[in-house]
């Protein structure tokens, strides 16, 4: 079932337990830099913050959540460090390049600010006794703060979600493929194209707190990855780390549909992207699209049956459709989010994407898998 990868029936990806807002006592030094994290970028003593850190163990982490907080913690002290506010920096201070280092290989992920913690791992409920949604959360940590910051990585958050109960619909496709029931399949991907319409209005949603202007200049700077040379990690045994920054590409969400729908991208500007920005995703979810993809296939079922069963190959190319229309809307986003402020057009995505090229190869291998 869904549970042995980590995915819930409802928050999908984002995890079943929140997330714990605080570490032991223990990690308080942690907590605290991270609580002052704006201060001390704005006033440029996050550096001297960083280098001062007593040095800790990961050993009075005692569950998979607080793992994952001190990821969040860890991350974003690193990124923090590196980026702002002046040149940035090369070498990352061994307090927090050490435990790092080690929780990164613990969670099987690069030690590197990224999808899994930014936003699935980023967030509190309002009212405990209200179920989860855009409309009663709140970020736990954030760079310089703000509503744009929070609603940036809250809104993907409110993308996960929309998106949730597209998963056991493709589940229940492949399921239906390996059962030879075309009626089940038929339901279950007109089930798929409604989530998919959900999860672009979510992914507008972006649009109504966070300001194109504050994402370009205040946010995103700090959701970049480490180029070549690379960081050096201080204390640690290894070369410098390069590695790709906090991008959507990292959500399991939208390779999900491209599993369950049989939409390859082997085109050499999505391929080696897509492939490589899974390594970011937590392991479980990874798990979950390598099998996806390994199962019976639901696009050679339907093109089998697209004669006798009309309905069905309509059925699956609205699916196609809506997820092609969702990746239109997001060059739409990049647009008003990236290239207007961007002097000379060469910039990169976040996660380190040529993004423009890769966004318009991503739509149109999507558009290339409609059924004729
Ligand atoms: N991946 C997004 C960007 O490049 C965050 O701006």
């Amino acid at each position: 079932g869904l549970g042995d990868y980590a995915i819930d029936p409802v928050r999908g990806f984002v995890p079943a337990d929140d997330p714990p807002d605080a570490l032991p006592p223990y990690y308080r030094p942690w907590e605290r830099t991270v609580r002052d994290l704006s201060a001390l970028i704005m006033t440029d003593r996050l550096r001297g913050a960083v280098t001062s850190l007593p040095l800790l163990t990961l050993d009075k982490l005692s569950s998979h959540g607080e793992r994952e907080r001190a990821m969040l913690l860890l991350t974003c002290l690193a990124n923090a460090h590196v980026w702002g506010p002046t040149t940035p920096a090369r070498t990352l201070p061994a307090p927090v390049a050490r435990p790092l280092d080690e929780l990164a290989r613990l969670l099987e992920r690069p030690p590197i600010i990224a999808h899994a913690s930014i936003v699935l791992n980023n967030w509190r409920r309002l009212d405990r006794t209200e179920p989860l949604s855009t409309s009663n959360i709140d970020t736990q940590v954030t760079f310089l703060g703000g509503v744009d910051e929070k609603w940036f990585y809250l809104a993907t958050v409110g993308v996960e979600l929309a998106g949730a109960p597209g998963l056991p619909l493709l589940v229940l496709a492949r399921d239906a493929v390996a059962a030879d029931d075309p009626d089940r399949l038929t339901e279950a991907l007109l089930g798929v194209r409604e989530v998919l319409g959900r999860t672009a209005e979510a992914l507008l949603g972006i649009e109504r707190w966070c300001d194109p202007h504050v994402f370009f200049h205040r946010i995103r700077p700090f959701l970049t990855g480490w180029a070549e040379p690379g960081l050096i990690f201080e204390g640690v045994n290894r070369g410098p780390v390069v590695l790709a920054g906090g991008s959507a590409a990292q959500s399991s969400l939208i390779q999900s549909f491209d599993a369950g729908l049989g939409i390859r991208h082997d085109d050499e500007v999505t391929a080696g992207f897509l492939t490589g920005m899974r390594a970011y995703m937590p392991a479980p979810h990874r798990r979950f699209l390598t099998d996806l993809e390994t199962g019976p296939s639901v696009r050679d079922y339907v093109a089998h049956r697209r004669r006798d069963r009309p309905r069905l190959a309509e059925a699956y190319n609205g699916a196609v459709d809506a997820l092609a229309r969702l990746r239109a809307q997001h060059i739409g986003i990049t647009g008003r989010y990236i290239q207007r402020f961007e002097r000379d057009g060469t910039a990169k995505g976040t996660g380190g994407s040529d993004y423009t090229g890769f966004l318009r190869r991503a739509r149109e291998e999507t558009v290339g898998h409609l059924l004729s």
